[in-house]
């Protein structure tokens, strides 16, 4: 669907298609377990968020070079345009490159190349967003922010992620605290699997702008009247929610409620290479499964824009505003 829109919530690794996994495997002398991309495809069933977490993480070992990140990058911003993606916040995981021996300057030096041409190349405005996984040690998150110094300029905010169950966002309120002191901007997946109290905590305790995912927050009629009020964006993922099994069927997720509660909802892809669809393919299946109509997905598109980091320059987002009011659905 081309309906112009931001996506908030795109982990960079999970856009790593299968074919391109093989062609850097073969490049960079690593052997896959798996013979063939069909064959990899098959492992695309996951019971729960871990399940996927372990495939994501073993499939990494091809991303090496500076080269590896760009093309990464690159694949996924051509992707993205032909979806009607104009501006994109983009996570990415360090500690799963640093602790395989590749250096944080040839990730973000490579996700920089792309995202530089990005503009001029797709149309598409980018940002990059440093996530610290939250199963590793506070510590390990001080010192991945600190390895991020020289870089500082390329990233925007810092985020949490990988599995989040048992490592509730105050875990990392030292970081988030540095982080705040270095001038980054501040989002962590909170509400996924996590009870609605880590969506309560990493408000509290983190200070964060943005709740990634928040699903259960509608398990707390509180909570949810807290996020109204504060008007404080959720980036949904409906098509991960299935895949990892956080609801039954795409028909049962509560993002018609969502909205009709008056949360900020944005809808987003998280991993698209493993959960079936980029951004515009999940807009037109929430339009299709959930009954949205045209007037809601513009909504959706139209909170994506209000919820981006771009308060630096406002003429953009009102421009991309002004596109979404514009459009013309087919
Ligand atoms: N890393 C990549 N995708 C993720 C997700 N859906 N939740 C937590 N961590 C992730
Ligand atoms: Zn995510």
């Amino acid at each position: 669907m081309h309906l112009p829109k931001a996506e908030l919530h795109l982990h960079i690794e999970g856009t790593l298609e299968p074919e391109l996994a093989f062609e850097l495997a073969r490049r960079n002398g690593v052997t896959l377990p798996y013979a063939t991309t069909d064959e990899l495809r098959t492992a695309y069933l996951f019971d729960d968020l871990q399940s996927f977490l372990d495939l994501y993480y073993a499939l990494m070992a091809v991303l090496r070079t500076e080269e590896d990140f760009a093309e990464l990058a690159d694949a996924y911003l051509a992707r993205a345009a032909a979806q009607g993606v104009r501006h994109a916040e983009i996570f990415f995981d360090p500690q799963a490159h640093t602790a395989r021996g590749v250096p944080i300057g040839t990730v973000i030096e490579g996700l920089g190349r792309a995202l530089e041409r990005s503009e001029e190349k797709h149309g598409i405005s980018t940002q990059l967003i440093l996530c610290f996984l939250r199963d590793q040690s506070a510590a390990s998150a001080l010192e991945t922010l600190a390895a991020a110094g020289p870089y500082l300029h390329r990233i925007t905010a810092v985020g949490l992620d990988s599995a989040e169950v048992g490592h509730p966002p105050a875990k990392f309120r030292e970081v988030y605290e540095e982080a705040g002191r270095l001038g980054l901007r501040k989002v962590a997946h909170a509400g996924e699997e996590g009870p609605p109290e880590y969506i309560h905590e990493a408000l509290d305790v983190l200070g964060v702008e943005r709740i990634d995912h928040g699903l259960r927050c509608m398990e707390d009629p509180e909570l949810v009247a807290r996020l109204v009020a504060d008007r404080i964006p959720l980036t949904l993922c409906p098509l991960s929610n299935v895949r990892l099994r956080a609801i039954d069927i795409l028909e049962e997720h509560p993002l018609p409620a969502m909205l009709a509660a008056g949360l900020h909802c944005t809808v987003n892809s998280d991993d698209p290479a493993y959960f079936g669809g980029y951004v515009g393919d999940t807009f037109h299946a929430v339009h299709e499964a959930l009954a949205l109509d045209h007037e809601q997905l513009r909504t959706l598109a139209r909170n994506s824009f209000e919820a981006a980091f771009l308060d630096h320059d406002e003429e953009r987002r009102a421009r991309y505003l002004s596109e979404v009011e514009a459009y013309v659905f087919d």
